[in-house]
């Protein structure tokens, strides 16, 4: 099937660097969230990213103008009905995502493909509250978007060949590198990732190690690129927190509970970048460790 037009739901952090990649690719991308200023945020932040790839020599100005010429944005869900796929990027609480897909359903022509970049949720699940779950799959895409080369493509107990074929056909075009993977708690790269996140947090409130000593350890011990609370703070602790409370239930094996410590830093709302505080206070540069 040849897709020309993607929707996307959600203009935050994911939605708007899938719309980036999109636009990049030649695809024309309407993006939708129930905030204007959302929206507004999310084709600045595009914006100002593609801005980043031209002045690295990445894309040429050119590049840039079309992809943002390519971009529309828009508050009515039902004005996604004209697209052939469609990516859903809103908060990872599955009743966010089924009331979205209710209120979106009718709209949408019949060979539209749906899709969830959910980071944890069963696709099989999300899919048997559409009208199409034989087309419908995961598209997970990692952060950043622009600069990850990873999709995690996950086909629910339903979806049929010629849909997960035309999504491995979009990932290509996109220049990115799909991986295949079952539908199980949290899919592949948050089954591994997450879990050792939340060692490096236990790790933190067992006293073994301070957070710059945790994170120093794995980036020039390791090679990560970054550390793992660094990291925590990067995708947002409340998204790593639920990613877990998926593994511990859905696998029903206590080495998936969720630390304490993390527990605590959500309840207060230090969510990591998003709200300038984590594991790491954003208010001040460099950010300084908050333990
Ligand atoms: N848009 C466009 N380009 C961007 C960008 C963005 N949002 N963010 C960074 N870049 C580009 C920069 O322009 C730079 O390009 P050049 O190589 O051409 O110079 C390059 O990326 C590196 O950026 P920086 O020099 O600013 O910073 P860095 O070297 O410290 O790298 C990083 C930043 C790429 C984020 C790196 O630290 C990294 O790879 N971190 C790990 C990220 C990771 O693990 N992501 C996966 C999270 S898990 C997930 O997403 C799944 C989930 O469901 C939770």
């Amino acid at each position: 099937m040849e897709v020309s037009k993607v929707g996307i739901v959600g203009a935050g952090q994911m939605g708007n660097g899938i719309a980036h990649v999109f636009a990049l690719a030649g695809y024309d991308v309407m993006m939708t969230d129930i905030d204007r200023d959302a929206l507004d945020r999310a084709v600045a932040q595009i914006d100002q990213n593609l801005e980043r790839q031209v002045s690295r020599e990445k894309i040429n100005a050119d590049a840039k103008t079309d992809a943002m010429r390519r971009i529309s944005t828009t508050l009515d869900l039902p004005e996604l009905g004209t697209t052939d796929l469609v990516i859903e990027a809103a908060t990872e609480r599955e009743t966010i995502k089924t009331a979205i897909f209710e209120d979106l359903v009718p709209h949408l022509q019949p060979h539209t493909i749906l899709t969830s970049n959910t980071s944890s949720i069963s696709i099989t699940r999300l899919a048997s509250r559409t009208d199409r779950p034989e087309k419908f799959m995961g598209f997970h895409f990692m952060n950043p978007v622009p600069v990850m080369q990873l999709v995690e493509l996950i086909r629910g107990i339903a979806t049929d060949e010629p849909t997960f074929k035309t999504c491995l056909g979009v990932v290509d075009k996109l220049g990115k590198t799909a991986a295949s993977a079952e539908d199980f708690p949290a899919f592949i790269v948050n089954r591994i990732l997450m879990p050792m996140i939340n060692e490096a947090v236990y790790t933190l409130y067992e006293g073994v190690g301070s957070v710059k000593s945790i994170d120093e350890s794995l980036r020039l011990g390791a090679n990560h690129p970054m550390g793992p609370l660094e990291l925590a703070d990067f995708i947002g602790l409340d998204t790593c927190l639920a990613i877990m409370n998926v593994l511990h239930d859905g696998l029903a094996d206590t080495k998936y509970r969720p630390c304490p410590l993390l527990t605590k830093y959500v309840e207060a709302g230090w969510l990591g970048r998003k709200t300038q505080r984590g594991f790491y206070d954003y208010r001040q540069d460099p950010p300084t460790p908050t333990r």
